[in-house]
This record gives C-alpha cells, structure tokens and sequence, in this order.
C-alpha cells in the first residue's frame, strides 16, 4: 500500500525515496518501508547525499577500498537522513545518531524505531513508532558457495528441509532462511553476537513465517516483497516486537535464546 503521506516533501528535505509502502503487523500496526536504490541518482544524488553526512559517516565512507562501495554507502546514509528527517521534520543533516553496545544506530529521544539494510547496489529501511524493527536484504549470490555455513547457522531441522532441495531452489532456500534470521538478529541490536543457529524459523511449507526460538512476546516476522527491485533476486525479511520502555532493543542477551527480561 502506498503511503501519499509521506510522499509530500516538507520543510528543506526533497521526497523520500520511494516507493513507500507500509505494511501492518500482526496487531494492525503500521511498519513504513522504502526502497532505495544506490548505484545512481534515480533516489538520491551523490551531492545530495554527501550534504548530510557527518565526519564519522564521511571518515567510513572514505574507508572503503573501491569507489563504488564508498558511493553505495554515502547513498545508503544520505537517502535515510533524508527518511529520518522527514519523519521528524528535521534537517537530515542535524540527525545525531547513537550506537548501541553492538553497533546498532538510535536516535535518542525521538521515539522512533528504525533499521537499513543494504546488499550491493539496493538498500530498505524500515522504520515505526509503536513497533521496534529489524530488516535484512540480501541480494542472491549465483556463485556464493554456502555449503559449509549451514552447520554454523542453521539447526538441524532447517538443514534437514535445505538438504530436500537442490540447484536453485536450494539457494533460495538458504537466503530466505538466513534473512529472515539476520532481521531477528538485527531487531535485537545483537547482530551476529545473537549465535544464528540459536534462532529456530518456524516454517510455512519453504517460507519462514515465525521463531520457535527465542521466543518474544508479540514478535511478528514478515516476508517483504521488494517490488522496486523486480530487477534483481533477493531476500528480505522484516521483523517486528512491542517496544520496551527506555530501550532502543529488543532485549535478549548475547548467547542465550531465553526470551527477554
Ligand atoms: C549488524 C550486522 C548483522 C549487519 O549485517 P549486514 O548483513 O552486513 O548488513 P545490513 O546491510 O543488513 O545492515 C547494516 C546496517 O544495519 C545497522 N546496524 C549496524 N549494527 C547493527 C546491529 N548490531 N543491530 C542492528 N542493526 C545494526 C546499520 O544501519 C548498518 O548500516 P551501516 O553499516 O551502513 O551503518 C553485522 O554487521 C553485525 O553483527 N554487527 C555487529 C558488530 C559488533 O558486534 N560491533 C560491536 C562494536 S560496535
């Protein structure tokens, strides 16, 4: 579903990327998602982008070895300045953004749940106020060879349904799972800290629609149907949990799969 609203531009921040879409989770309750592309100006200019950067975003994008990463990562942090903003009606350069203990960006007191994820040229962010979030997107590797992770990131169960498959439905497969594991992993602000083969997919025939470990109360997982990106093959999971008062995340702790305090 469209979202006309936030499509009109206010205050010195252009539109957003679009499409925005916002899609409900199980208790009816809007996630808004955009898309945005970073391999050219189609949803954001370099210059434009570059505006809104800090000097810790400036120093990382500077980092990287090749040019196009460099330019993908100034895209990625310029177009969700420019979402952030708008939602706060700021300007996308005055956004002064907290790590968590685990690298997970905040932005303090703004009451707003948000999360990007990028893979190559393509990048989405989720974000809402009443639900905390976590979204990854992963763009199909035809030459990844993923065979020794699944011991490392899947349970045997999984392993078992993967081993049913082969060629590409396999692989497939294999970045439904992962992804929908990552966006768990990255609700909690754990990230790769959360061990993947801790989180157990709860299944719906091949496709993940829910966790049988860690258990979260109210914890919905989604499927997100990437439509600006047909050009492409991907993955991408969004998950949603309550929001913890005073806390930017989902609380689990590292190594455990107990459900949160
Ligand atoms: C978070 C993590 C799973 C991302 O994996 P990925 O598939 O490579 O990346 P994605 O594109 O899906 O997500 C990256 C974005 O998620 C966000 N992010 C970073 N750390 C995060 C975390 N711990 N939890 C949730 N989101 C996080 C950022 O917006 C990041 O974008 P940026 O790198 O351009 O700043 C992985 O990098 C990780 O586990 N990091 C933890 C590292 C750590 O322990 N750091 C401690 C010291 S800060």
């Amino acid at each position: 579903m469209d979202s006309p609203a936030l499509l009109r531009p206010r205050a010195a921040s252009n539109l957003p990327v679009q499409p925005a879409t916002v899609v409900e989770d199980a208790l009816n309750r809007p996630v808004r998602l955009f898309c945005f592309h970073l391999d050219d100006d189609s949803d954001i200019s370099l210059t434009e982008a570059r505006r809104y950067l800090d000097r810790d975003e400036r120093q990382r994008a500077r980092a990287f070895v090749s040019n196009r990463d460099g330019e993908r990562f100034i895209r990625a942090h310029g177009c969700l300045r420019r979402i952030l903003a708008l939602q706060l009606n700021r300007e996308p350069a005055a956004l002064e953004f907290r790590l968590g203990p685990y690298g997970r960006p905040y932005l303090p007191g703004s009451g707003l749940s948000f999360n990007m994820s990028h893979s190559e040229g393509y990048a989405v962010c989720a974000l809402s106020r009443s639900r905390s979030v976590g979204i990854d997107l992963e763009i199909h590797q035809p030459a990844f060879c993923f065979g020794p992770l699944l011991s490392m990131v899947f349970t045997e169960t999984e392993r078992n349904h993967l081993n049913e498959k082969s060629g590409a439905e396999r692989r497939k497969l294999f970045y439904e799972f992962w992804t929908a594991k990552e966006a768990l992993m990255k609700l909690t602000g754990l990230g790769l800290n959360l061990a993947p083969d801790t989180i157990e997919l709860l299944l719906a025939g091949d496709r993940p629609c829910g966790f049988t470990r860690p258990l979260i109360d109210g914890m919905t997982l989604q499927h997100i149907d990437c439509a600006p990106f047909a050009d492409t093959t991907l993955s991408c999971y969004l998950v949603t949990a309550p929001r913890q008062r005073n806390r930017n995340i989902v609380g689990i702790t590292a190594g455990s799969n107990q459900a949160p305090q």
